[in-house]
């Protein structure tokens, strides 16, 4: 459902998104903000995508759309969603709603200061960039109010975007941005959690940028949405998107194998090298020697990184140039991959459960999922290079 407090419809040139769930002490106030920081000479719409927030935020929107003064060059909207559908989705509803040519996102809480929308505007209707990016991780930019553990999360989840997928925007994870419409068409949209720059980013490649510094300022009213299941979504999106514009996979010359990728090969590899690793273990520590437990583990260790090799070359990367002449430099690659694997993972769940006082558990789906991602993608790039 839909409705609007349209004086001229049609003809808005910048369009304003802002996702809403349960935002009621902070909507009006934002959007008494907005009208005060328009873009001067434009015309513009604010369209709200609400997922019948329980706290009445639609309606609240609704009644404050009844009395409040019609203008001629700005309309205010309302999508209403029948249920919590995620950010993401929320955003990309908007999208599809937008008359504007430029489309500026950002969230309903004052975490992203609207004063800072005309100078997202001036970089796209001045500067002619296609993307400006309001960014707290350039000079001029800053993060208030967050925890460590906050800040922890979000580093992490930088720097995984800036890596994995090779994007050089200083602050690919901002949820404050405006682009120009134009570079998305013809894009289809996955919009899985809450990054959706970072979606744009990786499908416009190529496309200028501008970053504009700006305070993230933590709200004062209501409460973060942002639990684990975003978390996992946020991997979920990055392995999505890290598997964007590749070609298929060669065809397979082994017929029984079709079936599984690259990446699922090299975890079923990397899952084998744990069950060498225990039993080597074992067998050295009181099985076929009393060796101390640690030199036996010494040799776990090295049996499963010579396995894991040994399978991967000929099977996860056996599609790729197989000359037995590079194998030594290649093992040599492959260990010190692993090496930095296991350091990342160790030293990702300290910072996270000492420093950020995240649970154990989690500390370590995070910590073992972001050492095997970078494995993979350094063994690909570097080791079994084609
Ligand atoms: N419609 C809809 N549906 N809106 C949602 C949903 C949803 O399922 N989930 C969250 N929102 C809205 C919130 O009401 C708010 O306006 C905005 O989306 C951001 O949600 P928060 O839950 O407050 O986000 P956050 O403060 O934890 O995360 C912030 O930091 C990220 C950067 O690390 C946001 O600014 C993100 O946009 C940003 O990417």
């Amino acid at each position: 459902m839909q409705s609007s407090e349209n004086i001229q419809e049609n003809n808005a040139q910048i369009s304003i998104i802002i996702p809403t769930y349960n935002e009621s002490q902070n909507i009006v106030q934002i959007l008494k903000s907005i009208k005060d920081n328009l873009p001067k000479n434009f015309v513009t719409q604010t369209i709200i995508v609400d997922d019948n927030s329980p706290d009445g935020t639609g309606k609240i929107v609704e009644d404050y759309l009844k009395n409040v003064k019609k203008m001629a060059d700005y309309t205010i909207e309302v999508i209403h969603r029948k249920a919590k559908k995620g950010l993401g989705s929320a955003i990309l509803n908007g999208i599809q709603q937008a008359k504007g040519d430029t489309i500026v996102i950002m969230d309903s809480d004052f975490s992203h200061p609207p004063q800072i929308i005309p100078k997202l505007i001036e970089s796209i209707k001045k500067y002619q960039y296609d993307i400006a990016v309001a960014s707290r991780y350039i000079n001029g930019g800053k993060i208030q109010g967050w925890s460590f553990k906050r800040k922890i999360i979000s580093k992490f989840a930088t720097l995984i975007a800036k890596k994995g997928l090779g994007i050089d925007t200083k602050d690919p994870m901002s949820g404050f941005f405006a682009f120009k419409r134009n570079i998305i068409k013809g894009l289809n949209f996955d919009a899985i959690g809450y990054k959706f720059l970072l979606e744009i980013l990786v499908k416009t490649k190529g496309v200028n940028i501008k970053e504009v510094p700006y305070t993230f300022q933590d709200r004062e009213f209501g409460s973060s949405k942002l639990g684990m299941k975003t978390i996992l979504d946020y991997y979920k999106s990055v392995w999505k998107l890290y598997r964007y514009g590749k070609p298929v996979e060669k065809q397979e010359k082994r017929s029984s194998v079709k079936f599984l990728s690259k990446a699922a090969r090299f975890y079923t590899v990397g899952a084998s090298g744990f069950i060498v690793n225990y039993m080597i273990s074992l067998l050295f520590a009181g099985g076929i020697s009393d060796m101390w437990y640690l030199h036996a583990n010494v040799i776990g260790i090295i049996a499963s990184i010579t396995t894991n090799f040994i399978l991967n070359k000929a099977w996860t990367f056996g599609d790729r140039n197989f000359r037995i002449k590079k194998t030594v430099s290649q093992y040599g690659k492959f260990a010190m991959f692993s090496s930095l694997g296991a350091l990342v993972q160790l030293g990702m769940v300290f910072t996270l459960v000492d420093n950020a006082e995240i649970s154990y558990p989690l500390a370590l789906i995070l910590a073992v999922i972001t050492a095997a991602f970078g494995n993979f993608v350094l063994n690909k790039k570097f080791t079994f290079k084609e």
